[in-house]
């Protein structure tokens, strides 16, 4: 029994109820009401380290316990966990069988739809406010009827939408005050993303962008959550190719072993694929994607080993595949006097089976965090990202080990 369990429900709210919010969902419902085991989940299966008695850290810091947990969100299709779960394909007929009753009462409103983030999804459940001003206070009283409605103690706010179609932050992103001038405006380079966001910061709720979305690269919104005392962490989850590239590109680089070049490519077949068909939508993960072995083999200090190394990252929509994706990484290294090897990785994951246990993590950490009075990024959470946004002044790192001492450094801070 968690000892320091606090009191009171945590409200958990899925900006977009898709295939990793409605897994997770179903997964901490068959864990309370069928004992399975949480696998994959640091915050409910990770012992503390450096103790003779054998604690997990739910045992020594004030994590939301699982029954605490409420679900609510927004999507543009589905209208509850339930319908979102069915669609996604994730879970076989018994665990949906096992689960629907529960699913089907985790219902989703409305949400906010700009064509030009999202084309090709048929967004059936648009909210009707059109103005970007009304959208963001429509957002703000949504967020606070379902955690008051739902008798939250405290709540998250989780961005578990589609990829948005990829724009660079500009000016608007500056500032808090330019990106409320813009959202007056009503200027086209104000995501759904960055209203969900921004809505949540000023109703009073941490965020965790789980997609690749530009929302902590907009300053305007890390100065926000800054100014209204909350934490925020992102972007995009770090669950199947990804993980393992920075894993075995941090193993190359300690090494000092040379890399000419790094192929990535996979095959997935879920709506999140479909989505990713888009050039300008594929682009925000070839963003996120393409810059994590910039500090693993890095070409600035090892240009002998690194310079010129070509590195492509390929995603392909092949609707056969569904949600159980296959990814290939093809890597010409080479050692001693420069000769050459390949390794070659094949990783047939299952996306969101990855990445459930991760949005849970990150729902409780951030809560922690919340609870602890951290303000602005979270940069301790790195390890769940592909895209692991710093504090100012920090150099983002995607070594595994460095970020997984980061977070253990902050957990027992904590304790
Ligand atoms: N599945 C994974 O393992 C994984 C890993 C890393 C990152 N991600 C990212 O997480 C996000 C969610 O992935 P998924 O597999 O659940 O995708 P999904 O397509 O199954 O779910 C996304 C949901 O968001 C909804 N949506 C889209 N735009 C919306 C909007 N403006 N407002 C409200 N709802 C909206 C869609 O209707 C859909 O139901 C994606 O950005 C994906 O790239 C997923």
């Amino acid at each position: 029994m968690n000892q320091q369990a606090t009191s009171g429900r945590v409200g958990v709210f899925c900006v977009g109820m898709g295939a990793v919010a409605s897994t997770m969902i179903a997964g901490v419902e068959l864990a309370r009401r069928a004992g399975r085991v949480p696998v994959g989940s640091l915050s409910e299966l990770g012992a503390v380290p450096g103790e003779a008695a054998e604690r997990r850290w739910a045992d020594v810091l004030p994590l939301a316990p699982l029954d605490a947990l409420v679900f609510g969100g927004v999507d543009l299709i589905e209208t509850d966990a339930a319908g979102a779960a069915r669609t996604a394909g994730v879970l076989d007929a018994a665990d949906l069988a096992a689960t629907a009753d529960f699913l089907a009462t985790v219902k989703a409103g409305r949400g906010l739809h700009d064509p030009g983030y999202v084309r090709l999804l048929p967004a059936v459940r648009a909210r009707p406010e059109t103005g970007k001003r009304a959208q963001l206070g429509a957002m703000v009283r949504e967020y606070r009827a379902f955690f008051a409605g739902a008798g939250c103690a405290r709540g998250v706010v989780l961005l578990t939408l589609s990829t948005e179609a990829w724009r660079d932050p500009g000016e608007l992103h500056a500032t808090p005050e330019a990106f409320l001038a813009a959202v007056d405006r009503d200027d086209p380079a104000v995501s759904p993303s960055q209203l969900y966001a921004w809505a949540a910061l000023e109703a009073g709720y941490p965020v965790v962008n789980c997609t690749p979305n530009p929302v902590l690269d907009a300053p305007a919104i890390v100065t926000f959550a800054e100014r209204r005392g909350l934490p925020i962490a992102g972007s995009d989850l770090k669950s199947g190719q990804t993980y393992m590239k920075t894993i075995v590109g941090a193993a190359l680089g300690k090494r000092l072993l040379g890399v000419h070049g790094w192929f990535s490519t996979n095959i997935l077949g879920n709506r999140d694929g479909l989505v990713l068909d888009e050039p300008q939508n594929f682009r925000a993960k070839e963003i996120t994607k393409g810059g994590v072995l910039d500090d693993l083999l890095d070409a600035k200090r090892h240009p002998e080993l690194y310079a010129g190394m070509e590195h492509q990252v390929h995603i392909h929509y092949y609707p056969p595949k569904g949600d159980n994706k296959e990814a290939w990484d093809a890597i010409q290294l080479f050692g001693w006097l420069g000769y050459g090897m390949e390794l070659k990785i094949n990783f047939q994951c299952r996306d969101s089976i990855l990445a459930a246990p991760l949005v849970l993590d990150l729902a409780r950490f951030i809560d922690l965090a919340a609870q602890k009075g951290a303000a602005g990024v979270q940069s301790w959470l790195g390890n769940y990202f592909k895209n692991p946004a710093p504090r100012p002044g920090e150099i983002p790192t995607n070594d595994v080990h460095v970020q997984l001492a980061a977070l253990e450094r902050q957990l027992l801070a904590w304790r």
